[in-house]
């Protein structure tokens, strides 16, 4: 089927649509590549074998951002590429209308949270999102804005459905741990972001802006962004104890309140499944593989090395069964220091969320070590004794802070087994795509050594 120049009621459904329809997508690369669009850069992008469909459909959509000017006074004889083209420079235009603040003012009293004029708004650094701080008179607000192209990549799910989701992890969270577990959404309400979930987009411009945005007081400056301290025994410590109290808390939790109602959406809830998403479906295993095999020889004395670590994947998700047998957690995966605000005396308030699954607690407890650390040489800092002192601290303060005796020694072994799968899994395999450096993949080895030892 060819996707023509029809009406869109829905800007992402039509993006996810095209990564379905190879003909059509080959249509666009020629017409890009006719019209000399394409920089050499995504050419060779295109030709990178062993890509899913959403990834020519991202190189597309980023040269036609790009290209906007050109394109909006060529002919475009080919229906796709006119679609393609219409979505995006319409995403594109959304996104510019918020870099005004008379439009940030008026959303924010469409939205019934406060009639103040926004005096400011600008965007803040982000990976995937657009968050962007709002300045009245009346204090901050934080405004975090879903487009349907997403930043770099296509987004997982419609920004209606990134809201919803958002507000669903949120909410049961809050309905766990209580009003001061997460930051707090004040816009849309829950219903409000159910019924957009499926909808298609609004007409207005200001609607449709409005629909993808969810809108919080700013805890900054009163909180700091717990990944940007330069404390890293405390980043480690209230990590730690972040994690124990969802062990303690979240142990045994029930299928009740709008966990029950939404359990649906609650992803990996057999053991079964679990294991079949850490086998095939997380990136671990296959990059480690990616790592042992590698031919290179300035990789050989770390393969020698991670060899003596003797670390198995079969045995290390076998051990894991019996701490999913006696109390698999409920778990917001992206938990870590960057998305954690933190204030000396109110405490943390976590946020970012994409769903909820269940976890087996040592692969999640290793995770989010694994996250401390990332999100510290994310920062360059690459000083192992730095990231050992982090980690330490926060594989201290969670086993510390377990109120159950389940978790012994074997469970402590088994989550920095998990850290080390993940660091060798990650910084090497990045090493030789020139994506990490010698001395950051020299020192998250060490770090993942001496917690093993350790
Ligand atoms: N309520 C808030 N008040 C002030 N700033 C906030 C608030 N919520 C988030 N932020 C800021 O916005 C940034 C991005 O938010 P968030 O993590 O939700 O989006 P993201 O797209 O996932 O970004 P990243 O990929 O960088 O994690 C945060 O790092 C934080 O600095
Ligand atoms: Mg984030």
């Amino acid at each position: 089927m060819l996707l023509g120049v029809c009406t869109i009621v829905n800007s992402y459904r039509y993006i996810k649509s095209l990564t379905m329809d190879q003909q059509s997508i080959e249509r666009i690369v020629h017409f890009l590549g006719e019209k000399n669009l394409l920089s050499n850069q995504q050419m060779k992008l295109l030709e990178r074998p062993g890509q899913s469909n959403k990834f020519p459909v991202s190189v597309c959509i980023n040269c036609m951002r790009e290209h906007i000017p050109e394109l909006s006074t060529m002919v475009i004889d080919d229906a796709a590429s006119e679609s393609l083209f219409g979505v995006v420079s319409d995403e594109v235009y959304l996104l510019s209308l918020l870099k005004d603040a008379s439009t940030a003012s008026r959303i924010l009293s469409s939205t019934g949270v406060a009639c103040d004029k926004v005096n400011q708004i600008r965007r803040l650094e982000s990976n995937l999102s657009y968050p962007h701080l709002m300045s009245t008179v009346k204090g901050d607000f934080f405004l975090k804005y879903n487009s349907a192209l997403g930043d770099r990549y296509i987004p997982r799910y419609d920004p209606k459905e990134v809201v919803f989701q958002n507000l669903l992890v949120e909410n049961v969270l809050r309905e766990y741990f209580g009003d001061e577990f997460t930051t707090k959404t004040l816009y849309p309400s829950f219903s409000t972001a159910e019924n957009r979930r499926r909808a298609d987009d609004s007409h207005s411009e200001l609607e449709r802006l409005t629909e993808r945005a969810i809108i919080q007081p700013s805890y900054s400056p009163e909180f700091i962004l717990l990944s940007e301290s330069d404390d890293f025994s405390l980043i480690g410590k209230v990590t730690g104890n972040l994690v124990a109290r969802i062990f303690n808390e979240a142990a045994g939790f029930r299928w009740s309140g709008l966990l029950e109602k939404y359990q649906n959406e609650v992803r990996d809830r057999t053991w079964e499944e679990f294991k079949e998403w850490l086998n095939n479906q997380s990136w671990i295993k296959k990059r480690y593989g990616i790592m042992m095999n590698s031919e290179r020889e300035d990789l050989k004395p770390f393969i020698e090395e991670a060899k003596k670590l003797k670390l198995d994947w079969e045995d290390v998700i076998t051990k894991s069964y019996q701490f999913w047998d006696k109390g698999r957690i409920l778990t917001v995966p992206d938990l870590r220091p960057k998305n954690t605000f933190y204030h000396e005396l109110k405490g943390t308030r976590i946020f970012d969320f994409d769903y909820l699954a269940i976890q087996e607690p040592s692969f999640f407890a290793a995770m989010v070590m694994y996250f401390c650390v990332k999100d510290a040489t994310d920062r360059n800092i690459s000083d192992s004794d730095k990231l050992t002192e982090m980690a330490s601290a926060y594989l201290n303060e969670l086993i510390t802070n377990l109120e159950k005796s389940r978790f012994d020694d074997s469970f402590r072994k088994n989550i920095t087994q998990y850290f080390a799968f993940t660091i060798i899994a990650r910084y090497l395999p990045d090493y030789i795509a020139s994506l990490a450096t010698y001395e950051k993949m020299k020192s998250v080895f060490h770090t993942a050594k001496s917690m093993l030892v350790g």
